[in-house]
């Protein structure tokens, strides 16, 4: 285990390059399944998820090379189609391997998915999903287990009760090579998902979007291989514009998605944040003047995106006044709070009134812990200090390198490889941008 040792306050200035989209490259490997051709994928960030995912697949058969950005999958075995727990569990995504495995092999049997500790995450919408294309689906308790089968999955109508990002992902991923047409209703709009839904076509699947939050799978008898390039990052996009205003910095992003982001913009701009287009893709993000107080409420795309919601609040901790942050997609996305606070900041958990919030909020009410909040308010600015923190989540974690970075003193970090999850060789490219931070053992005394 190791952590950061980082020095502040630092006014981060440079060029960023982002890598490729996590939420894509994690779902391509498991599209890889639906194929026993070669799959290379170009643009996957070097991310522990990555190679937690390649493990995945490897279990089920697959081989894979994974060298600097580019990841070969190609066909080794024969499908086990069983997840081991010390693997599965590690990641919320290997649930999805379920759609492929059953399509093609007619089983499987999965780890109960683990993932960031933001909320219980339950799976209920892609397993009622697949129930009606014809699997049936028991969860083990004694051994942890969930058994899938299925003589042969059928295409059907199914309307999500609430949005999901991966659960639309794994319902997309069963019916390519269902019998018959799928129809998936209420899903997902994240444009994470239409690049996933680009490669599928590029491996020959036959899907569109048929209307708002609408989309038809036409079953086919099988699928080729492909090669394609994964979308960049928004999520990394969005930490390090926030890096460069929060720090009084200048930063410049290539591979930037300023149209995929506009809701953080909007945002951004309101609080007095600058940014200037300098091509279609390459945005500058600076410090322009004071601050000023934004609320902001999460939602599923085209919305302020929920794992925006951490980096944006450490951002109203530098804004003049009173902001906001309500969380309507995960019930327990608040774990960095304790650590600002730690720093300095000003925040208190705040209850907004929410008319039925059984069906505001986009997680299941029932699975809301006792006594969770799903707002805070922040009263800023503060200058914040150095601390021991501890990160618990991947956002989380990102925000509380940029807080350490901006805060004055030394400062701890515990718990980093919850940032290694997610963001690619974070603390080189931090250090390019002038901040001092170092990687050291966690029982390392310095
Ligand atoms: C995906 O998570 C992303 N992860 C998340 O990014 C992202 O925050 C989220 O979508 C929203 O865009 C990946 O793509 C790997 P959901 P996912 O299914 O699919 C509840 C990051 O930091 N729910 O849209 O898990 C669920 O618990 C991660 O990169 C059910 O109750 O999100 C959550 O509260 C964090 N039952 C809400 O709905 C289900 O069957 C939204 O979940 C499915 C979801």
């Amino acid at each position: 285990m190791e952590k950061f040792i980082v020095d502040g306050p630092t006014r981060l200035k440079g060029d960023v390059t982002i890598a490729g989209a996590k939420n894509v490259a994690l779902k391509a490997i498991v599209a890889s399944l639906l194929t026993d051709e070669e799959v290379i994928l170009e643009n996957v960030p070097q991310i522990r998820d990555v190679h937690v995912m390649l493990e995945v697949v490897e279990h089920l058969g697959k081989h894979s090379v994974f060298e600097k950005s580019r990841v070969v999958i190609r066909k080794n075995s024969s499908c086990a189609c069983t997840v081991p727990l010390e693997v599965g569990a590690r990641l919320r995504t290997s649930s999805m391997v379920l759609g492929p495995l059953l399509t093609r092999y007619g089983k499987a049997i999965i780890p109960n998915p683990g993932g960031c500790r933001i909320g219980a995450r339950p799976i209920d919408r892609h397993i009622e999903g697949l129930k009606k294309m014809g699997a049936s689906i028991t969860y083990d308790s004694t051994d942890g287990y969930f058994h899938a089968q299925t003589k042969k999955l059928e295409g059907a109508e199914i309307t999500f009760e609430k949005n999901t990002h991966t659960g639309t992902e794994t319902l997309l991923l069963a019916g390519i090579l269902a019998q018959g047409k799928t129809i998936l209703r209420n899903v997902a709009e994240e444009v994470e998902v239409d690049d996933l839904i680009r490669f599928l076509q590029h491996m020959g699947a036959n899907i569109k979007r048929s209307g708002v939050r609408e989309m038809i799978i036409e079953g086919i008898p099988k699928l080729h291989g492909a090669t394609y390039t994964i979308m960049p990052d928004r999520n990394e996009e969005v930490t390090f514009a926030i890096a460069a205003v929060a720090s009084l910095g200048d930063i410049t992003i290539h591979n930037s998605q300023r149209h995929y982001l506009t809701a953080f913009l909007n945002a951004l701009t309101k609080a007095g944040g600058g940014y200037e287009e300098i091509d279609r893709t390459t945005t500058r993000y600076f410090y322009k003047d004071h601050l000023h107080a934004v609320d902001v409420v999460t939602a599923p795309y085209p919305g302020f995106m929920t794992d925006w919601q951490a980096p944006w609040a450490l951002l109203m901790t530098q804004a003049k006044g009173e902001s906001v942050v309500h969380e309507t997609v995960f019930e327990n996305r608040f774990t960095y709070v304790e650590e600002l606070k730690k720093m300095g900041a000003h925040i208190a958990y705040v209850d907004p009134e929410v008319k039925n919030p059984k069906t505001f909020y986009n997680f299941n009410w029932k699975d809301r812990p006792f006594g969770t909040h799903q707002a805070i308010r922040i009263m800023g600015p503060t200058n914040l200090h150095n601390a021991v923190v501890t990160i618990n989540d991947l956002r989380a974690g990102a925000t509380l390198l940029l807080a350490t970075i901006i805060g004055s003193g030394k400062s701890y970090l515990y718990g980093i490889e919850q940032i290694d999850r997610g963001y690619e060789h974070v603390e080189k490219r931090f250090t390019a941008l002038g901040a001092h931070i170092v990687r050291v053992k966690e029982d390392a005394v310095s």
